[in-house]
């Protein structure tokens, strides 16, 4: 069974959670290959033998990697859906609603409609870009601060008041659990009502996602979700996290195997 690890030479570098797995499956003697993207030789069909790549690109330019590898028949994790969906946050908000999920108020249309016609109730508000991870986002107190906004389509959302900090959802294959993530200091553990968690365990199978994360914020009235992320560096926190990886891939690989026969 070939495995492969594909992530960007920047991560590989970094305190990827793929450098820990890797040097995991090194421990345990489970073959793999670490793939960067850039070094492919000679070009990205001689991946088609592999049977199952975990792939953390987080560059939204790459997704298509995932796309190709799936039309090649290798089986990725997380799938081309997973990592398309939850990285676009007015999708991801839409799926996270149809879910059962309370989301704050958000609007997003061309800032001329946005300056025309918003509702000044929505302030103080984010602007957020549409896709990216955790850069890029701005307060703002008035519909006067988006006029000399340099974009086209602004993605508004409502403000919701909260202190303390984030909670999070991590699911790695059958395994969910909630962490909550104080602005300062380590996070812990958190028991969240079953409500919460049975519809975040919803949205993550609709979006396919195997390995990832939902940010929740609390306010006055409950859990708002906030985003989905593909394989985020807090699935660290889950206890054996490595073992459930690798047993998950195990599995995996045996359900490739039955679905041949
Ligand atoms: N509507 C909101 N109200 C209050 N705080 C928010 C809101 N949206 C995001 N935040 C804060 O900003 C952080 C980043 O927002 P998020 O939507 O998770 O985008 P990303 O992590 O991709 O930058 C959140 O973890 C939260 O602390
Ligand atoms: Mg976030």
């Amino acid at each position: 069974m070939k495995v492969g690890l594909l992530t960007s030479k920047k991560i590989l570098l970094s305190q990827s959670p793929l450098v820990s797995l890797s040097n995991y499956f090194l421990s345990k003697a489970i073959s793999h290959t670490i793939i960067n993207p850039w070094a492919i030789n000679p070009d990205i069909s001689s991946l088609r033998d592999f049977d199952v790549i975990i792939v953390r690109i987080l560059q939204r330019e790459y997704l298509w990697i995932a796309q190709y590898l799936e039309e090649m028949g290798v089986r990725v994790i997380n799938s081309y859906r997973a990592l398309f969906l939850s990285g676009n946050k007015l999708i991801s908000d839409e799926i996270m609603k149809q879910s059962g999920l309370k989301i704050p108020r958000t609007v997003f249309a061309s800032k001329k409609k946005i300056l025309e016609n918003v509702d000044s109730s929505m302030f103080p508000a984010l602007v957020k870009p549409l896709y990216g991870r955790s850069r890029g986002i701005m307060c703002v107190k008035s519909v006067e601060s988006l006029k000399n906004l340099r974009k086209k389509w602004i993605y508004l959302q409502e403000f919701i008041p909260n202190d303390d900090g984030v909670t999070r959802i991590y699911k790695i294959g059958k395994v969910v659990e909630s962490f909550f993530h104080p602005n300062e200091g380590k996070a812990w553990e958190v028991l969240l009502p079953d409500e919460i968690m049975e519809r975040a365990l919803r949205c993550f199978n609709r979006m396919e996602m195997e390995i990832g994360g939902m940010d929740l914020i609390e306010g006055a009235d409950g859990y708002y979700a906030l985003e989905v992320n593909d394989f985020p560096a807090g699935v660290k926190r889950v206890e054996n996290w490595l073992e459930i990886i690798a047993d998950y891939l195990v599995e995996t690989i045996c359900t490739i195997g039955q679905e041949e026969i």
